[in-house]
């Protein structure tokens, strides 16, 4: 979601800042812009649409500033246009904004009676009249503070100022924001993947700080404008696991690398010749643990309903899930004694972040489950555990679903035997187990060609149901979020035994209904179900690893995944319920990567 860059050289900056956009399209967007200083002026250009339209304005006519910010937008005020692109500029200023500034119509109202107009919709404009105002009475450091002050919401800002032809500076509150350290250069991004092909040494900034970048040096300052100085980190190299090879889109890459991104996170987490799980430094005795709540958003919460389903069969304390977006305002009642548990792909997402804000505040320990090491929710979490999946870019997540799953089981494990709530020698068995989970996952994912099959089937369809029981129920949300992302198909995930009290009414002629039905304590009452479903002419797709012939002549297709443990058959039933998704979609020529209205961080509310 929206992506900043800001970069300050002694040479000609504006095709680093598109090459950095391009690493941030993965976010999702809807306009692009740039600005640089040229000649002692702010040079401007903006448009709708892709990156690659923004290089060809600038092939056109080219910008030959030392100094620039980039921008590409995910529209929350004012319509996607070429006006309401970032950069906002005056006379004087430029700004590039990501987030919300949620008092921007009163700002507008006293700037307006002031005698300032407005070019634009968005609520980015009103920092940039107010910082033009500001600095006609102030000096640049003061100017910004004031500025600064008079925002409610949040922002992630880069900066150009004419009269400082020098600088870019940089602003956070609420919003992501790195800076890096390069050869006679610097950079300001939204995140350090964007920096990563121009330097792997980052510094980011914390809730509140202000950085002034030149070619040569960062200062920085806190939030009491104090200055201070600020550790640089190193980043690990893994740009290669960012590209696509073969693949034609990020996302069957993503899809197809599974069996190794699981492989890769197993090893992290349990010692072969041990034969014991990794996990140390627990931020609460897990004896101690009086119940454990998990939170997320999207496809991270399905993993937490996962969890709960796990964690409740291993574990004799309660436990919660819930959606960041809904936790983070109500009234709960936290206990030094529960673990929250936060899990995130990008760790930079608004709510979820907000939510673990929450809990700090209220002096709770927390853990993350992240997928980016360097993210926000990581650096702020008291216990990490990342999952080891390697950048995920499509908008849709799939490798970091099955990750995210991955290490729920492995914490679930892990603290059930600390508190001896299973047997040593269960423990074994499911270590075991889980090293048999890659080679599972790359059988399953032969059903691709299947899928492509049943797929067609979805072309005119005008909703989905996915239905399970138990362990499939939160698959069964997993793949409808998955399906309605990428198709556009209205798609519905339902416990199958709840069918009855309301949404069988939708069931009609032809309609597409997906069961998972694995061998487990549920498969005779889901079939049940299913046959409800066929009875009032539902077009059924059944999952299953069952053999026993009891399945009825009336399913469409059934598609059979490997025989496996109860508890690693969820991870098996996301695979097709990906592949059809993905494969919808590409039937319907879609853009798979980058899903219409979608963002891959939502880094606003
Ligand atoms: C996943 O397919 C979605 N695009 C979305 O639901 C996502 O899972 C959600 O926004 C949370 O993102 P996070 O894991 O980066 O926090
Ligand atoms: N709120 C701003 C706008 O709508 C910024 C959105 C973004 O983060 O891209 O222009």
């Amino acid at each position: 979601m929206c992506g900043i860059i800001g970069i300050v050289s002694n040479k000609p900056v504006t095709s680093n800042i598109i090459q950095s956009l391009k690493k941030l399209e993965y976010r999702g967007y809807d306009s692009a812009g740039i600005a640089t200083i040229v000649n002692g002026n702010i040079d401007e250009k903006k448009c709708t649409g892709r990156v690659d339209n923004l290089e060809k304005i600038l092939f056109k006519y080219p910008s030959a500033g030392f100094l620039g910010i980039g921008h590409v937008r995910w529209a929350t005020h004012g319509i996607p246009s070429q006006i309401n692109a970032h950069p906002h500029s005056s006379d004087e200023v430029s700004v590039v904004h990501n987030g919300i500034i949620e008092n921007s119509n009163q700002l507008k109202k006293d700037l307006e009676k002031k005698g300032y107009k407005f070019k634009s919709q968005t609520d980015t404009e009103v920092i940039t009249v107010l910082l033009t105002d500001f600095l006609k009475h102030f000096d640049l450091i003061s100017s910004i503070n004031k500025t600064l002050k008079k925002l409610n919401g949040s922002f992630a800002l880069g900066i150009l100022i004419k009269k400082h032809k020098d600088i870019v500076v940089g602003a956070r509150r609420g919003s992501p924001l790195a800076v890096g350290y390069g050869p006679e250069e610097n950079y300001l991004g939204s995140d350090s993947y964007a920096l990563k092909s121009m330097t792997n040494r980052i510094t980011y900034l914390d809730d509140g700080d202000v950085c002034i970048l030149t070619n040569s040096k960062i200062e920085f300052y806190n939030s009491k404008n104090q200055k201070v100085n600020k550790k640089v980190l190193t980043l690990s190299n893994d740009k290669n696991t960012a590209e696509k090879g073969d693949y034609k889109d990020f996302m069957s890459k993503e899809i197809n690398e599974q069996h190794i991104t699981t492989k890769t996170c197993i090893k992290e987490y349990v010692d072969q010749l041990r034969q014991d799980i990794n996990l140390y430094s627990f931020p609460i005795k897990p004896e101690n643990i009086k119940k454990i709540i998990l939170i997320g958003c999207g496809t991270a919460y399905h993993s937490c309903f996962m969890a709960k389903y796990w964690f409740e069969e291993m574990m004799s304390i309660p436990i919660e899930i819930d959606i960041a977006s809904e936790f983070r305002y109500r009234k709960i009642k936290f206990d030094k004694k529960n673990l929250y548990v936060f899990v995130s792909q990008s760790g930079e997402t608004a709510d979820t972040f907000a939510a673990l804000d929450l809990c700090k505040k209220n002096n709770v320990k927390t853990c993350s489950i992240v997928n980016a090491v360097e993210s926000s929710i990581a650096r702020h979490s008291d216990f990490v555990l990342p999952i080891h999946a390697g950048p995920e870019i499509g908008v849709a997540s799939t490798k970091a679903f099955v990750g995210q799953m991955l290490v729920l089981y492995i914490l679930g494990i892990k603290i059930s035997e600390i508190r001896k709530e299973i047997s040593k020698e269960n423990y074994l068995k499911k270590i075991n187990e889980l090293k048999q989970l890659p080679d599972l996952i790359k059988l399953t994912l032969k059903c691709q060609d299947k899928i492509q099959i049943i797929a067609k089937d979805f072309l005119n369809a005008k909703g989905v149901m996915f239905l399970g029981r138990g362990f499939s129920f939160p698959i069964a949300l997993e793949g409808a979020l998955k399906l309605k992302e990428l198709s556009y198909l209205h798609a519905e995930g339902y416990p199958a035994g709840e069918m009855k009290h309301g949404p069988l009414a939708l069931i009609e002629e032809g309609l597409p209904v997906i069961i998972l039905a694995p061998k487990d304590r549920y498969f005779e009452k889901t079939i049940s179900n299913m046959q409800e479903v066929i009875a009032r002419g539902g077009k059924v797709i059944l999952i299953t690893n069952e053999n026993r012939n009891v399945i009825s002549e009336n399913v469409r297709f059934t598609l059979k995944i490997p025989n496996a443990d109860e508890y690693l058959t969820p991870f098996l039933m996301t695979i097709p319920l990906q592949l059809l998704a993905y494969h919808v979609a590409s039937l319907k020529n879609y853009d798979i990567d980058k899903p219409r209205n979608l963002a891959k961080s939502v880094t606003v509310e």
